[in-house]
């Protein structure tokens, strides 16, 4: 289990506030920053924070004066979305302790985003609770709780309104689009998603929140919030990384380096480096494994171990752990020189 990060973070930051019902739909932080002790502490008072853990709505010429110029002009009203545009400054004294409202919710989810914090070391608990459910349109953010007026007032206005997804997450790329990354859907990876570069996220592949990649790596599978994956590994296409969000499972999953887990494949245990899951195998915790010289043990035994090939012996039906050494061919580089 990685270490959570006790040091503060900040950022100036527009979010976008539902006029009826106060909810906060979104609030894009351009330049996130982790650590407290540069930040410029008078600036931030003089914009009317106290520097302690929350947020304020400040003036344009203030966000401008902490760095982002552009933000003041952003200040509006839409009056078909009834969304008012606002500048933020966000303080999160102790980024250990659990998210405290949706501001501090997207700038946790920025940080990891922006590469700042690796998953697994900034506290995401009671996320869900501190973000409110949003209809995702190709006009911006809409709050649920007041659509069909919402919708009614496009069509007076002669206006389409197409709704992307209604969740409680963005996508990432609406807010941060990491160098070196290649992503075949938008769709598929979530705010807070932590790609390295060298990452390729394939049309079928998925990150959730709090979870990602350390270095290059091949992303054709899905990768659960809490799971993260060293570099040089592939996650093949259809294979599930286990999360512990939801049905049961309770270990954070950790991929090691060198690894390749098969097509349709899936864990609910972590691996060390250089192991290799058998196209169309689901290890889970309590999977009963035989190891090379005839022993049989719980998977989660041999959990983070390394140079394990693990496969269903196609002749007895047993799940095998076997020693491996060599190569399962590794990444192709041409792929990842994104
Ligand atoms: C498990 C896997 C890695 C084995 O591949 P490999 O190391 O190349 O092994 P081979 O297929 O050459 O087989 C080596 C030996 O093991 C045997 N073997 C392989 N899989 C076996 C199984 N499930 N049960 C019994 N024996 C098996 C082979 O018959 C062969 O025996 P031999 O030495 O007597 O000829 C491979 O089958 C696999 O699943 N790869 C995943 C690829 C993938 O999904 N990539 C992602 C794409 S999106």
């Amino acid at each position: 289990m990685s270490e959570l990060i006790t040091d503060g973070a900040w950022a100036v930051g527009l979010a976008s506030i539902a006029e009826q019902s106060g909810n906060v739909l979104e609030v894009f932080y351009p330049s996130p920053a982790l650590g407290l002790a540069d930040a410029p502490h008078e600036l931030i008072r003089a914009a009317g924070h106290d520097a302690g853990s929350g947020t304020v709505e400040i003036h344009g010429h203030h966000a401008a004066e902490l760095g982002a110029s552009e933000l003041g002009d952003a200040v509006d009203t839409d009056d078909l979305r009834r969304v008012r545009m606002v500048c933020v400054l966000t303080v999160i004294s102790d980024c250990s302790a659990p998210p405290a409202d949706a501001y501090d919710a997207y700038l946790r989810l920025q940080l990891s985003s922006h590469r700042l914090a690796t998953p697994g070391t900034l506290n995401f608990e009671g996320i869900f609770g501190a973000l409110t459910n949003v209809a995702w349109t190709d006009a911006g953010p809409c709050d649920v709780e007041d659509f069909a007026a919402t919708k009614m007032r496009f069509m007076a206005a002669g206006r389409a309104l197409q709704v992307r997804s209604v969740d409680k997450f963005a996508r990432m790329t609406d807010y941060v689009v990491p160098d070196g990354v290649r992503i075949g859907d938008a769709d598929r990876v979530r705010l807070g998603a932590h790609l390295a570069p060298g990452t390729t996220v394939m049309h079928e592949g998925f990150v959730n929140f709090n979870a990602g990649t350390l270095g290059e790596s091949m992303v054709e599978g899905r990768i659960s919030a809490g799971v993260c994956v060293g570099a040089g590994s592939d996650i093949g296409g259809g294979a599930s990384l286990m999360g512990t969000l939801s049905g049961g499972g309770s270990e954070q999953i950790t991929v090691g380096e060198g690894c390749l887990i098969g097509a349709n494949a899936g864990i609910g245990i972590s691996l060390g480096n250089n192991c290799v899951v058998e196209a169309g195998l689901y290890i889970t915790a309590g999977t009963i494994v035989t190891t090379g010289d005839g022993a049989q043990l719980k998977a989660r035994e041999l959990s983070g171990a390394s140079n394990v090939l693990f496969r269903r012996n196609s002749t007895t039906g047993a799940v095998e752990a076997l020693e491996r050494g060599g190569d399962w061919g590794s990444l192709n580089p041409d792929l990842h020189a994104n």
